[in-house]
């Protein structure tokens, strides 16, 4: 279906109520691309990202880039824009391929690298089968390698998401490539995450052969916000939104921190409340109800996409709030209760360091709050954690991951 099929469609009224409230309602998709005059205030992080790929466009290597950024900041969107425009923009004795890889789907090597193959490679030009399943890694990496020679000058890989890649050899491999002869085609990776530390982390080898620059994506202001919703207002039929409706929605995505994401979201989740409500027009209450759920949801999909040890980190947090009358905890207080859990699952127990470090991360991501607690030249500065969102919330989110359903029964 085009996106812009539902207003010439068949009115039957048992089927067309919908589109009362919405007429082009994938402008307000995650995953859709807007065109250049829709993004807002990006230019400087368009342009630089540019710059890295320039080499690509014109023949020779692009640079790598680590972008990073909290959610919603814009960086699958930039990335995904930037790279289009160079396909467009490349000489025309330049034969560029793009590709682009979540990396929440395709967490192995091998799944990343099939992947990759088989979108980059046009069977019509190659001659080339790439099977879904059924390889090893390293058959893979030669049908990959083999494509890209047979078709591109250079390629530009967007690995979204890389912190949830479960192997960091896939950068190592991807940026030796060339350099160790395995082919002729040059290769540019953009790799995108909202965990800041993740470069910290990489295994020595990799880190050292990934060489990149990084680019780090501010959250939004209020503004931003209600600009990246008007323009998009053509979403929906005209005049069914209430004046209030997207100051509000733009005020909701910028109390936490300034993400595009939950602000159309919550705009789009208002008018399918209004919808379903058979309402006139979508009106604040509308967006309030939607806040709610969206609020919910995006915990969701943070607190899923941790590591296990964050997971570990945070449903010490969590059992501390649900049975004390507190709800801020010192890290030492909250450091004893993730060495009984650790304990009780059998897996590593981290030092408080590193400890100290995850939470920080987890308040990075908008998960912990962290206050620092002065007390006195003797006592030091302390610091105290608080679960921003529900603790029930958290912990059934936690515990719907396998390797901690153990402590449930606790
Ligand atoms: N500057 C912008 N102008 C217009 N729309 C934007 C802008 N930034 C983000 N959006 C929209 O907000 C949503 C979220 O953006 P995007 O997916 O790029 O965020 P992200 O930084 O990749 O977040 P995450 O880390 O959660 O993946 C998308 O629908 C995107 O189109
Ligand atoms: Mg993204």
């Amino acid at each position: 279906m085009t996106s812009d099929s539902s207003s010439d469609s068949v009115d039957d009224p048992l089927f067309n109520s919908g589109h009362r409230i919405f007429s082009n309602k994938d402008l307000l998709k995650i995953g859709h691309v807007p065109e250049a005059d829709r993004i807002v205030g990006r230019d400087e992080e368009i342009s630089k990202l540019a710059k890295r790929l320039n080499g690509a466009v014109h023949g020779y290597s692009p640079e790598n880039v680590m972008i990073y950024g909290k959610t919603g900041a814009g960086k699958s969107l930039v990335s995904r824009h930037v790279c289009q425009r160079a396909q467009n923009a490349a000489d025309s004795s330049v034969d560029i391929g793009i590709a682009y890889i979540d990396c929440a789907e395709d967490n192995t090597e091998t799944q990343a690298i099939s992947s990759l193959a088989a979108k980059l490679n046009d069977e019509s030009k190659t001659d080339i089968t790439v099977p879904h399943t059924g390889l090893s890694t390293s058959k893979y990496y030669k049908l990959l390698w083999k494509t890209l020679d047979a078709q591109f000058d250079s390629v530009i890989i967007i690995l979204d998401e890389i912190d949830l890649m479960n192997d960091d050899s896939v950068l190592m491999k991807l940026s030796r490539a060339e350099e160790a002869g395995k082919i002729d085609c040059s290769i540019g990776v953009i790799a995108i995450s909202n965990r800041i530390q993740y470069v910290d982390n990489l295994n020595e080898r990799v880190k050292s052969s990934f060489q990149h620059k990084e680019l780090f994506f501010k959250p939004y202001d209020a503004n931003q916000l209600r600009e990246i919703m008007l323009n998009r207002e053509d979403a929906f039929q005209d005049g069914i939104l209430s004046e209030d409706v997207i100051p509000l929605s733009a005020a909701f995505a910028a109390q936490e921190h300034g993400d595009a994401r939950k602000a159309i979201n919550i705009l789009r989740h208002a008018g399918e409340v209004a919808y379903e409500e058979e309402a006139e027009m979508v009106r604040e209450e509308h967006v309030r109800q939607a806040q709610q759920h969206a609020e919910k949801d995006r915990f969701r999909e943070l607190v899923n996409g941790a590591p296990t040890q964050a997971k570990a980190a945070l449903l010490a947090l969590t059992e501390l709030s649900v049975n004390a009358s507190d709800d801020a905890f010192l890290t030492s207080r909250v450091y004893d209760q993730y060495e009984r859990i650790c304990g009780h699952l059998d897996i590593d127990t981290l030092s408080v360091r590193r400890f100290r470090d995850i939470l920080k991360e987890q308040a990075f991501l908008g998960v912990v709050e962290i206050e620092k607690i002065n007390k006195g030249s003797a006592g030091g500065i302390h610091l105290q954690n608080r679960l921003i969102e529900d603790p029930q919330v958290v912990r059934e989110t936690i515990l719907e991951d396998a390797r901690m359903q153990d402590w449930s029964g606790k």
